[in-house]
C-alpha cells in the first residue's frame, strides 16, 4: 500500500529530511585520511540526537549503527568500526537518514578522501547526476519507470552499470514503504506517480559488473568483481509544483 502525505506530514518530513542531511554533511567533511569510519558514525550519531531526532538504522533488522559506510569495492551496508581506517584516494558512501516526529528521511553521498583518480571521479559525478536525473522525472502523472529509466540510461550511456539487487523504495512513517524505485527498468511502466508520494531514490553504480556479494558479517555488500561502486540517495515528494527534495540541509 502506497500512504500519501498530508501538507502536515510533508512540514515534518521536510524537518527529518533536514535533519538526515545535516548528518550526512557532518559526516562527510570528517572523510579524511587517517579516520575510522566509527568516528564518523559517532559524528553523525551525535548530530541526529542534538537535533531531537533518532538515527533510524539504527536496530533495524538488527543494524548495529547510525550510517552505512561503503569504502571503494564495498556499495552499501558498511558497518562502521573503529579498527577501519579511511586512506587517501579512497571513494567513501555514507548513507544515513533520521527519524524525527515519526517520520524519516533517508539520504546518502560518495564522498572522496583526498585526491582519489580520474575513474573514481568520473564514476561519482555519473551517480550523483544520475540521481538528479532520475528526481527529474518525479512528477505527477508519470510512472516508477520513467524515473528507472532515467537512472538506467544515464549511467549506460556512460560505460557503467546498475545495481539490480537492491532498489530505491517509498519513506515516510516506516524508513521502507512501497513502492520499490528500481534503478533500471522501461519508461511509462510501474506504478503511477501521484502528488503526496515521498520517495528515496538511490542509484547504486558500478564500473565493473552490476553483480554484488554480501560478506560473512550479514550485512556488507561488496561489487562481485571488485571494481568501484557509487551510492547517492534523497528522500524526495511530488507535489503539484513538481519533485521537491526533502533532504536538504539548511
Ligand atoms: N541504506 C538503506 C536505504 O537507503 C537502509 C539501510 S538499512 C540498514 O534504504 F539496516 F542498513 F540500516
Ligand atoms: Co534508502
Amino acid at each position: 500500500m502506497i500512504v500519501l502525505k498530508t501538507a502536515r506530514e510533508l512540514n515534518i518530513m521536510r524537518e527529518a529530511g533536514r535533519i538526515s542531511a545535516g548528518a550526512l554533511r557532518v559526516a562527510g567533511m570528517a572523510v579524511e585520511p587517517g579516520v575510522t569510519t566509527g568516528e564518523i558514525d559517532k559524528l553523525a550519531y551525535d548530530y541526529i540526537i542534538s537535533q531531537g531526532a533518532k538515527p533510524n538504522f539504527l536496530h533495524y533488522h538488527g543494524y548495529p549503527a547510525t550510517a552505512c559506510i561503503s569504502i571503494n569495492d564495498e556499495v552499501i551496508h558498511g558497518i562502521p568500526s573503529k579498527s577501519r581506517v579511511i586512506r587517501e584516494g579512497d571513494i567513501v558512501s555514507i548513507d544515513l537518514g533520521a527519524c524525527f516526529e515519526g517520520y524519516n528521511g533517508d539520504n546518502a553521498a560518495t564522498f572522496a578522501c583526498g585526491d582519489v583518480s580520474d575513474e573514481a571521479k568520473r564514476l561519482m559525478d555519473a551517480t550523483r547526476e544520475s540521481l538528479y536525473e532520475g528526481i527529474r522525472m518525479a512528477i505527477h502523472g508519470n510512472r516508477i519507470g520513467d524515473i528507472s529509466n532515467a537512472i538506467q540510461q544515464y549511467v549506460e550511456t556512460r560505460g557503467y552499470s546498475v545495481v539490480r539487487d537492491f532498489v530505491g523504495h517509498g519513506v515516510g512513517a516506516s524508513l521502507h514503504e512501497a513502492p520499490e524505485v528500481p534503478n533500471f527498468g522501461k519508461p511509462g511502466r510501474g506504478t503511477r506517480l501521484v502528488a503526496g508520494m515521498t520517495l528515496a531514490i538511490e542509484p547504486m553504480i558500478n564500473v565493473g559488473t552490476p553483480n554484488v556479494k554480501q560478506l560473512s558479517d550479514g550485512w556488507t555488500i561488496k561489487t562481485a568483481d571488485g571494481k568501484l561502486s557509487a551510492h547517492f540517495e534523497h528522500s524526495i515528494a511530488i507535489t503539484p509544483e513538481g519533485p521537491v527534495i526533502l533532504t536538504l540541509p539548511d
